[in-house]
């Protein structure tokens, strides 16, 4: 029997261009670090350009490769300009890891629920994505495809009480996930999402300090008793940009330490 598996040590993501957003903190620096750390050239994009120029320089200092941009996803047309400057940067993109995101400022329920949550939830968290796939699609598909992975919830596979304007557009978001995938396989596209549990970052302190003891109370509801750590939940999206899933496309996947089992 032959084993075909190259075994050469090279990074995961070797020689790939990927586009991460919400990369000034969280769950996206901690991506941003390690798709470079995996080889990847990383095009980081946030509001916040101080941090974003902070990691870049961290991840050029390490011989990487890392450019910031300016990005408000809840502007289209900066959207777009994110990803045409990506093109004139590096000529492709490989990955794009959709991840920025608003937490949904006044908690639940949904009778009390703010016209203005609604919009933003809307604009940034659903809007955005759809906007930036189209436009990471198109250039993705000058080179021969690529992969998108966005960045869900388990907010949104069930009930979700406290955000329900949040869960709601992660709920809409595994829906254009699953959509994508299907209309674009055949142009070489994968497309899939991760819902993560409760994870170590600021958007779990905003909780805390609106719901004092939020966060003890939902580590301990965890199976395996804690928040996720943010390089945690990017491991699996690097899996998912990289050559390893291709044969995954349109899967919503748990990364939650059981919470949604
Ligand atoms: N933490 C959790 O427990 C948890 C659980 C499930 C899912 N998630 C999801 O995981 C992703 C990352 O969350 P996180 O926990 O890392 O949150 P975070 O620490 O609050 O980071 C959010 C990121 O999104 C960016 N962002 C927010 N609004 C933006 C806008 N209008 N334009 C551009 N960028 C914007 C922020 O950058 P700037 O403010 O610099 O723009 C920041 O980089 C989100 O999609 C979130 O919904 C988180």
């Amino acid at each position: 029997m032959t084993n075909n598996i190259n075994t050469t040590p090279v990074g995961l993501l070797a020689g790939k261009v990927i586009l991460i957003t919400g990369a000034s903190r969280g769950i996206g620096a901690a991506a941003v670090r390690l798709f470079a750390a995996e080889g990847a050239s990383v095009v980081l994009a946030a509001r916040g350009t101080e941090a974003l120029d902070r990691i870049a320089d961290e991840i050029r200092e390490t011989g990487g490769t890392a450019d910031a941009l300016a990005l408000d996803l809840a502007d289209p047309s900066s959207i777009r300009a994110v990803v045409g400057s990506v093109e004139k940067l590096h000529g492709r993109l490989d990955g794009a890891f959709n991840n920025g995101a608003a937490p949904q400022q006044q908690f639940g329920p949904a009778d009390t629920t703010t016209d203005h949550d609604i919009d933003e939830q809307f604009t940034v968290n659903f809007r955005a994505h759809w906007i930036a796939m189209n436009a990471e699609a198109a250039l993705m598909r000058s080179n021969g495809g690529g992969a998108i992975v966005n960045t869900s919830s388990i907010g949104s596979r069930r009930a979700s009480p406290a955000l329900p304007a949040y869960g709601a557009m992660k709920r809409a978001l595994n829906s254009l996930t699953e959509t994508a995938a299907v209309s674009w396989a055949a142009g070489g596209i994968r497309v899939n999402a991760i819902t993560p549990g409760a994870t170590a970052t600021e958007m779990m302190d905003i909780w805390e300090e609106a719901a004092p003891g939020t966060l003890a109370a939902t580590a301990a509801s965890v199976p395996l008793g804690r928040l996720g750590e943010p390089r945690e939940i990017a491991e699996v999206a690097a899996w998912l940009l990289s050559d390893r899933a291709s044969y995954v496309t349109g899967a919503i996947v748990p990364v939650d330490g059981g919470a949604g089992a």
